[in-house]
């Protein structure tokens, strides 16, 4: 049963992942536990079904990403982009926006909503560039997300093909990496089950029970 929920039990308690694995959603303190653990999960655990939410855009554009990292205090989700992809002018300093996860397993859809920005010369940033792989780093040394290419094309440089590079070539790389926060407002949570599904709004106007 962990294996199906791809759990990555250092975030958990062991009461919560009891709750996880053997869910009775009947109070809403349960509903706020599970967003705040399944969120966590979905930051810490490259296999889990939330890894890779949908972002949306207030230009009713929609993409998948990679959620780096989820703080709780604030209620912020982290991902990482390219500062020269469409989105980050959409975003800019401020937007409404959403981000929609799904775990088929656990049956649990997440419709988050609040507010985007984009940072790229904060202390944060550079912490997120800090903490990642020249792997991951490799992705910003190329041409722009979206440019015209004559034919197929990765966008590298051809000495980076199937190449880790190292920190001194990935120095031009930093300028195009960009942290993208979006601090939440409400999330809409839905759990399909055969005994009745169930739905919750947890958010800054209050939290309550609704209709599935
Ligand atoms: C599994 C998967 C993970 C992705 N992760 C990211 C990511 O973490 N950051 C990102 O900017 N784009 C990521 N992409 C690419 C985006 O979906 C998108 O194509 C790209 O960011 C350009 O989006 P835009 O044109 O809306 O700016 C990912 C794509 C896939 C299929």
């Amino acid at each position: 049963m962990f294996q199906s929920f791809n759990l990555n039990i250092d975030v958990l308690t062991p009461s919560r992942l009891w709750c996880v694995c053997n869910p009775m959603y009947d109070t809403l303190d349960k509903v706020r536990a599970d967003i705040a653990d399944r969120l966590a999960m979905a930051a810490s655990g490259r296999k889990s079904a939330m890894h890779t939410p949908v972002v949306i855009t207030p230009d009713a554009d929609a993409r998948i990403m990679v959620l780096r990292e989820f703080d709780t205090d604030s209620s912020t989700l982290r991902f990482h982009t390219d500062i020269r992809s469409p989105k980050v002018e959409v975003i800019g300093a401020g937007a409404d926006m959403a981000v929609l996860f799904y775990d088929p397993d656990a049956k649990v859809q997440l419709r988050c909503r609040g507010r985007g920005r984009i940072e790229t010369d904060t202390p944060l940033a550079d912490a997120a560039w800090a903490s990642s792989t020249n792997f991951a780093r490799r992705c910003y040394l190329g041409a722009a997300p979206g440019e015209e290419s004559d034919g197929p094309s990765s966008g590298l440089p051809d000495w980076a093909q199937g190449e880790q590079p190292t920190d001194e070539q990935l120095v031009p790389a930093r300028a195009n990496f960009a942290v993208l926060l979006i601090t939440q407002s409400e999330v809409d949570w839905y759990w399909l089950s055969h005994e009745g599904h169930r739905r919750a709004l947890i958010g800054d106007k209050g939290d309550r029970w609704l209709t599935p």
